[in-house]
């Protein structure tokens, strides 16, 4: 068999309902969108805003959030189509099975897990950071030895004294008990930290107007320092690079395709909804920040507390960290879910062992793979210097970005019969748009991410061709 042979849609569709392999039908249009959103306010949001207004575009950062969720609206609406079409566990890595080949699929199957296992442990390390500062906020000293993995330094470079981050293993083995209990649990326990954090960003911008100083807004976009990317409209672009990192997991949305009750309709609301939703309040958010605060001084990992000190209510800082908390909690969540369906839906195939497939007789999900990853991602926090790793996150979203959007225009071509419930408007211009804003944005990365992707992509690829490739289940067929 060729290494690009695909899957038939039929046998993808089949294969879902067979006994083991079924999850169990619960999520509506409602937990979809809260899924998202979920996934999407983060680190992103409540520190990157201010280094990317502070660094390159000043106020016009709020254009940035634009740009970024632009080019994330094309990769959505494509995710839109092959969600409906192909209503799976396995996101990018089906949509890819079934039109670009095995050897694509697994390529994107195992990029997805710098998306997901890597972003979840980058963000339980932020996790902790502002637990210790809530902490000491009401008191109490969190020992730096169990706050800090024996990589973590300070910002002058010293060592931050840390043995094992264990906040974060309690963080992500939190996470991913929950998930291992059931979907709809999990499900629930998001809604309501998606309630909080928004609660918080909203509060934040109402609250926030009043104080808004119109002086800090001029020039809307700072002149150009004279190297590229650094204000003027090059600077706009290059944070529209940064702010990326707060629109990733809406995608993962997707992932929970075959717990839907109705994927055909509720998909799109899902992943196009949520990136609205987000995309309104993070112009909103950064509008009323830079208007706070004259951009200069937004270069702090906390830029939201530099903005609150301006105004009377000093208990909004302690909400925010609240919200950042919950934010940040809700992020890992849904972020070890993708990675457990992704898996899941390899395993499923024959590429992984089998044991990522299996699903718990009582709970209906696959908890095996949850109780792994819960392993791993515990491990890879609490003792891997993630500062190093965390831009892996977008580079890999990003690629994943850009191979379901060339799906769609594969499929077009290929099967423009099958039933498409949702339909991605103006192809193929906005799959290549898509295709090309979402490389361009890969390219701003920088050479040493993209070493790092090959890196790892080639370790895949030895997997691949020692194990997935002998296993895999429509070969042996
Ligand atoms: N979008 C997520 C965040 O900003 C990954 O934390």
């Amino acid at each position: 068999m060729s290494l690009f042979a695909t899957k038939p849609i039929d046998k993808i569709l089949a294969q879902a309902e067979e006994g083991e392999h079924k999850l169990k039908r619960t999520l509506g249009s409602t937990q979809l969108i809260a899924l998202g959103i979920g996934a999407i306010i983060g680190a992103g949001l409540f520190s990157l805003t201010g280094i990317a207004a502070a660094n390159h575009a000043g106020p016009a950062v709020t254009l940035s959030f634009v740009i970024a969720a632009i080019g994330c609206a094309f990769a959505g609406l494509c995710y839109s189509e092959f969600s409906t079409m192909i209503p799976i566990a396995g996101s990018a890595y089906t949509y890819s099975y079934a039109t670009m080949g095995e050897l694509m699929a697994w390529i994107i199957g195992w990029d997805l897990v710098l998306e997901y296992a890597v972003g979840a442990a980058t963000v339980a390390v932020s996790w902790s950071r502002y637990v210790v500062s809530l902490a000491n906020d009401f008191g109490y000293q969190i020992p730096a030895a169990i706050a800090n993995s024996p990589w973590a330094t300070n910002p002058d470079g010293s060592s931050a004294g840390g043995v094992v981050n264990l906040l974060a293993i309690i963080v992500v083995c939190a996470m991913s008990t929950l998930l291992m209990i059931g979907i709809q649990e999990s499900a629930r326990v998001n809604t309501i930290i998606v309630f909080l954090k928004v609660s918080v960003v909203i509060v934040f911008i109402l609250f926030g107007w009043a104080y808004i100083n119109k002086d800090n807004y001029v020039p809307y976009i700072p002149e150009n320092t004279g190297t590229l990317g650094y204000f003027g409209l090059s600077g706009v672009l290059r944070a529209a690079g940064v702010v990326f990192f707060a629109f990733i997991g809406f995608d993962a949305v997707s992932t929970a395709a075959q717990e839907t009750k109705n994927p055909q309709k509720d998909m799109p609301i899902g992943i196009i909804g949520s990136l609205a939703i987000c995309t309104v309040l993070y112009v909103l958010f950064a509008h009323v920040l830079t208007g706070i605060v004259p951009f200069k001084l937004l270069d702090d990992a906390a830029p939201v507390a530099v903005a609150v000190d301006r105004t009377p209510y000093g208990w909004l800082k302690t909400a925010v960290k609240m919200a950042i908390i919950a934010g940040y909690t809700s992020v890992i969540l849904v972020m070890l879910l993708g990675q457990s369906r992704v898996f899941f839906s390899m395993s499923r195939d024959g590429l992984l062992p089998g044991l990522f497939s299996k699903v718990h007789p009582k709970f209906q999900t696959p908890w095996l793979s949850n109780l792994l990853f819960m392993v791993f991602v515990s491990l890879f926090a609490a003792f891997a210097p993630i500062q190093i790793v965390g831009e892996m996150t977008s580079i890999g979203t990003l690629f994943a970005f850009v191979l379901v959007c060339g799906g769609i225009l594969v499929m077009r071509k290929k099967q423009p019969d099958l039933p498409r419930p949702f339909k991605t408007p103006l192809v193929p211009l906005v799959p290549i748009l898509g295709i090309l804003f979402n490389l361009a944005l890969m390219f701003g990365l920088g050479k040493e991410n993209w070493t790092r992707l090959l890196v790892w992509l080639a370790i895949g690829l030895v997997i691949y061709f020692t194990y997935s490739r002998k296993h895999s289940l429509m070969r042996r067929q």
